[in-house]
């Protein structure tokens, strides 16, 4: 057994929530998939997507569906379909809380962050800007990914340029400042603008 495949049986991070084990491309509604954005992705030579929208609108599940879906054009050498909610990379005091989790998002052949920004709204905003993801650590992974060119989902909150699923929340530039550039320069922006979607 070589060790890319060992390594990949050895790793216990990054799988996705159980209740998102289900989701797939299919079944997304069409508020989840604006313009086909999402099951057509990745349509550029920058994989980023960016899934913006409300509270329960179906961000996560979308994200899912791609890593769900997620097949390697070569699964000997890629590391896979990684998950990780940005608050489990960090400590509440912005450190690292486990490199080995920051180094297997890094390696991911795709990976999904989700929830930036989940600290600014549950703090209702009224805390000074302070992102959930430092940006050094979101820069250095992003940076990284790029670099290989390795397709990245994000799901935020936050407002992503055109993007505001909520009146008056900061804004992606705001927060991670320019960070903003590396991440969102001919990024895919998917505004998912749909109902709440309740749990079935
Ligand atoms: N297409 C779908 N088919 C079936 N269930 C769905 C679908 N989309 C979303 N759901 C369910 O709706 C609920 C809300 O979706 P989800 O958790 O993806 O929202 P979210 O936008 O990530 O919310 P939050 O901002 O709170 O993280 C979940 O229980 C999810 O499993
Ligand atoms: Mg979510």
């Amino acid at each position: 057994m070589d060790t890319p495949h060992l390594a990949k049986l050895l790793m216990k991070h990054g799988s996705a929530p159980e209740r998102y084990a289900s989701a797939t491309l299919d079944s997304l509604r069409p508020e989840q998939d604006p313009g086909g954005v999402v099951t057509g992705w990745p349509a550029t030579d920058v994989p980023v997507l960016v899934l913006v929208g409300r509270t329960h609108v179906g961000k996560t599940y979308a994200g899912c569906a791609l890593i769900n879906g997620y097949a390697p054009a070569d699964p000997e050498s890629d590391w896979g379909a990684r998950y990780f909610r940005c608050l489990d990379l960090v400590n509440p005091d912005g450190s690292v809380r486990d490199a080995g989790d920051l180094s297997t998002a890094r390696t991911a052949g795709l990976l999904f962050l989700d929830g930036l920004g989940t600290l600014l709204l549950d703090a209702g905003l009224r805390s000074p800007i302070t992102p959930d993801l430092p940006s050094p650590v979101l820069y250095e992974l992003i940076d990284a990914r790029l670099g290989e060119r390795k397709p990245t989902v994000v799901a935020t909150n936050l407002a992503v340029g055109d993007a505001v699923p909520y009146p008056g929340v900061p804004t992606f530039e705001q927060v991670y400042g320019k960070i903003a550039d590396r991440l969102l320069y001919r990024a895919t922006v998917a505004h998912l603008i749909g109902p709440e979607v309740l749990a079935e």
